[in-house]
């Protein structure tokens, strides 16, 4: 059986990373053109720009290697992202996918990998790292979660898939992030299965 290797960046909680490791890893998937094909999908590793990560234990007990590379320890933002892409290509990963990874990877990165990522909030409404408060106290009616290609631009990259939830009245913002966070469970191995052509065997 032909294995598909993945490799996911986090930089803090991990706890998309390690729902995808529950439903991924080791897991065995059918192609959707040609159904009797299986294929075998490998967490190869996670790699962390952030020495103090809650992921990194979880890591630790889901038995997955973790890489750790600080962006502290590089001068220049592109050779962090030089530096990062060689690593992950040593895993020769069929998709790279950022789970609550917290930088913006340039053309040193994105010109070479084929990343994606989730973002708390229905693209492109609400980019950047506050997504969820900014959808929590805004008029719209709904909030939601996307899964988008990774390019150069702060969660810019063409949509894979993106689901909405009804805010409801006098929610309270950690319930509205509860539910959020929920979704996220439920779109990301979707969306992951999507990119590669996949479905549960
Ligand atoms: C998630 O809300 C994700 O959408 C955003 O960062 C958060 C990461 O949470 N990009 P966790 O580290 O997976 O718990």
């Amino acid at each position: 059986m032909e294995i598909i290797n993945l490799v996911i960046l986090f930089s803090g909680n991990g706890s998309n990373m390690e729902n995808l490791v529950h439903k991924l890893h080791d897991k065995e998937f059918a192609s959707l053109s040609f159904p009797d094909k299986k294929y075998l999908l490998q967490v190869s590793a996670c790699i962390t720009n952030n020495p103090l990560a809650y992921g990194i234990k979880r890591c630790e007990n889901l038995g997955i290697k973790c890489e750790i590379m600080s962006h502290k320890d590089f001068n220049k933002r592109e050779d962090f992202d030089n530096s990062l892409c060689k690593l992950v290509l040593t895993y020769q990963p069929k998709l790279c996918i950022l789970a609550g990874f917290m930088r913006i990877l340039s053309d040193k990165f994105t010109s070479y990998i084929n990343a994606i990522n989730i973002h708390p909030s229905l693209l492109p409404k609400f980019k950047g790292a506050n997504a969820i408060e900014e959808s929590y106290y805004s008029q719209e009616i709904n909030g939601g979660v996307s899964v988008h290609y990774v390019n150069e631009f702060l969660d810019g990259g063409e949509i894979i898939l993106q689901e909405s939830i009804k805010k409801i009245k006098n929610e309270s913002l950690s319930d509205f992030e509860e539910r959020i966070h929920h979704l996220e469970y439920e779109i990301y191995p979707k969306a992951i299965l999507k990119v590669l052509k996949l479905k549960e065997a």
